[in-house]
């Protein structure tokens, strides 16, 4: 939350108060990741770097696909227009997420994350072609996952992981290993990749 806000809900706590139960109000019979896409385009809209990242962020962990966020913002162009369009995605070039590199651009590919036998386990953490994945080993099986938490992606280490539960360090969402669900405190799954295995060797999807 900007400074201007957290001043503003400390002068005028009831006013405020109103104001954030309409925007929660306003969103509750939508699905997360459509609520996070038009809080991207509201944030395009208003040229607001640190929010548009945040809202981007969430559409991510809510289960949006970059083609999806792009879809999103030219769907409002008559809305933002092309100058406002094209300040969000110099934004998003430049802020490192993977989804956004020029790389990523094109139709899902399957890349070749590790031999099995090179694997730690139960979990392994593992840079492949700009991304960090979470390797999840079990009776022969593999489930690969972002290493980013869904809440505000902050980078989850190997340590989180305890007896089949892994705990986000920043603020404690918590997600069964075997699945990805969150067990506790937050309302989104880990991201999840597609991964095959051939000829003893890892592959993932994105
Ligand atoms: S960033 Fe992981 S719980 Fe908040």
């Amino acid at each position: 939350m900007s400074d201007a806000l957290n001043y503003l809900l400390k002068a005028r706590p009831e006013a405020m108060g109103h104001y954030f139960r309409f925007l929660k109000d306003a969103g509750s019979k939508l699905d997360p990741k459509t609520r996070s896409l038009i809080s991207v385009i509201t944030k395009v809209h208003s040229q607001t770097e640190r929010g548009l990242l945040q809202y981007v962020k969430r559409a991510l962990g809510d289960g949006a696909s970059a083609e999806e966020i792009l879809d999103a913002l030219l769907m409002a162009f008559p809305a933002l227009g092309l100058s406002k369009i094209v300040w969000a995605v110099d934004v998003l070039l430049a802020s490192g997420l993977p989804e956004f590199s020029l790389d990523a651009v094109g139709p899902a590919a399957w890349h070749e994350v590790g031999a099995l036998e090179a694997l730690a386990a139960p979990m392994a953490r593992i840079e492949c072609e700009g991304r960090t994945l979470l390797v999840y080993r079990a009776d022969g099986a593999c489930t690969v996952y972002d290493s980013h938490c869904p809440h505000q992606r902050t980078p989850i280490p190997l340590e989180a992981l305890k007896g089949g539960q892994l705990r986000c360090p920043k603020h404690g969402w918590t997600f069964d290993i075997a699945t990805g669900a969150c067990t506790d405190k937050g309302d989104r799954p880990l991201r999840r990749y597609p991964s095959k295995i051939e000829g003893g060797i890892l592959y993932a999807e994105w």
